[in-house]
């Protein structure tokens, strides 16, 4: 137990009263450890203000969610109409309505920069993997929180929608079918399943949330924030144990961060106010429509934040299946010829390709294109041990990594693009080659990113006053 702490009885109140709270609760040590005292780099540029953003978002989407929760009924009778009647009749509703909405389009452009940088900088590296495996899993309760959330107004696209992606898990063997009407509460997208994504979206998954956003930001502040520069500003201390090249988090990113949530907001509003469908891709047209178990739309697309990954479930195609078998022998041939291993670990994995291949060919392609959108997210957690580049920051890599990310980047819109488009035999074969490019991309990296001539990284950070 810490000391407890006498003060001048002339002290100010304020004061007076911060000492009494602080010999109760740590309230100022808090404050010091995360802010007033928190060394970050001097060197940051705007991709770091993307956490703060993502912070802000989720607050918006707590506070508007809990007065939408207000005036919405989970009932499939009534959910459709309770939207309409808040955005119409509940004095205000529209506003909150759009800022939901549009704040779910926002959060996934947000956390998409905020994941990039990590990728750029190599903020996943060594000791920051459990920051980006918390991120990981964060992204993982984002996406089901929104396709949660995204059946609730009730419209044609919200049942649709959740009537493919429940369905996907039927392809599941064995215990797939069940696993289905489990999730779905019936034997089709019903009342039931409206009901149970309701408690999910307002309160299980929102906590679940919140817990690993502060395990992520304790797991950050324990470590130290990483930068552009990919150096550690630990090694370089003043006689009290800062870093050199540190700047207290506050004022100095208060700051910094207060700017980037001002252009934010001018933005975010700009959206709300003027544009708020963003042209069908924040609202889908269809959704205007109440849900209707009788009647299929004619093209079902997820919201555009999904496509990449749903362009990647639908390339998986029954040919697809033999280019992915090829790929998994070549994979396994390889390691046995060239891998300096035990002959028992080759024998391993002799065996395990032979029955992964066999079972490639038996159970249908559906599942493995499950299995391929799933892995699309799941292979990121790894990101940390895949990467072995002798160097962490984009700017000391050989000039061609530079290029590797923009092709990786621009393969993954070109998916998202795909994925909201009608399926034709065009779109398939380029999502076909954009996920084996994506895949490609972190399965070969403990390869490629050894490879080139790397530039010396300074023993300090970089960094021009502004
Ligand atoms: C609700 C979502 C999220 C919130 C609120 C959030 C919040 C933050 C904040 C405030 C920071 C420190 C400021 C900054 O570096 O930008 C940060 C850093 C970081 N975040 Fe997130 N984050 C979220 C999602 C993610 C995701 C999905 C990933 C990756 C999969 C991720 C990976 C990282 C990494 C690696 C850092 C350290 C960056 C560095 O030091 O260079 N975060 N996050």
């Amino acid at each position: 137990m810490a000391e407890f702490k006498e003060i001048s009885p002339d002290a100010p109140a304020g004061a007076k009263l911060l000492n009494w709270v602080d010999n109760r609760f740590p309230a100022s040590k808090l404050y010091n450890e995360h802010m007033g005292e928190y060394y970050a780099p001097k060197n940051f540029n705007f991709w770091y203000v993307f956490g703060s953003l993502a912070l802000l978002i989720l607050v918006i989407q707590i506070v508007t969610g809990i007065f939408l929760t207000m005036h919405y009924k989970p009932d499939a009778a009534l959910a459709f109409g309770s939207v309409e009647y808040i955005m119409r009749d509940v004095p205000w509703g529209w506003l909150i309505r759009y800022m939901h909405s549009t704040g779910a389009s926002a959060f996934f452009i947000v956390v998409y920069l905020h994941m990039f940088r990590g990728l750029m900088y190599g903020s996943y590296r060594k000791p920051r993997e459990l920051i980006w495996i918390f991120g990981c899993a964060i992204f993982l309760a984002l996406m089901a929180e929104a396709f949660m959330g995204y059946l609730l107004p009730w419209g044609q696209m919200s049942y649709w929608g959740a009537q493919v992606i429940v369905n996907l898990f039927a392809a599941i063997p064995f215990i797939g079918p069940d696993l289905a009407l489990l999730i779905r509460g019936d034997f089709v997208v019903g009342d039931a399943t409206l009901n149970r994504f309701f408690a999910f979206h307002v309160i299980a998954v929102p906590l679940v949330l919140l817990g690993l956003v502060v395990a992520h930001l304790i797991a950050l502040h324990e470590v130290g924030s990483n930068n552009p520069d990919g150096v550690e500003i630990k090694k370089h201390k003043d006689a009290k144990g800062n870093p050199l090249d540190g700047i207290p988090f506050h004022p100095y990113y208060t700051v910094h961060d207060i700017f980037a949530v001002s252009v934010f907001l001018m933005i975010f509003t700009a959206v709300i106010f003027f544009a708020p469908e963003a042209g069908g891709y924040f609202l889908e047209y269809n959704n205007f429509i109440p849900a209707d178990s009788l009647k299929t739309p004619l093209h079902i697309a997820p919201v555009w934040y999904f496509t990449p990954f749903y362009s990647m479930l639908r390339a998986i195609t029954g040919e697809m299946m033999y280019a992915l078998v090829t790929c998994v022998a070549a994979a396994a041939i390889f390691t046995v010829l060239k891998g300096r291993l035990a002959a028992l670990l080759k024998g391993a994995i002799a065996m395990l390709a032979l029955l992964l291949v066999a079972a490639m060919l038996v159970i249908d392609a559906k599942f493995w294109g499950v299995v391929v959108m799933g892995g699309a997210v799941i292979i990121l957690f790894f990101l940390p041990w895949l990467d072995n580049s002798e160097v962490k920051s984009i700017r000391y890599r050989p000039d061609w990594h530079k290029y590797l990310y923009a092709i990786f980047v621009i393969n993954f819109i070109v998916l998202g693009y795909l994925g909201i488009k009608p399926p034709s035999p065009v779109n398939e074969r380029v999502s076909q080659i954009g996920t084996l490019f994506y895949f490609g991309f972190f399965f070969l990296m403990p390869w490629w990113s050894r490879l080139g001539t790397f530039k010396p990284v300074p023993d300090r950070v970089t960094f021009a006053a502004h």
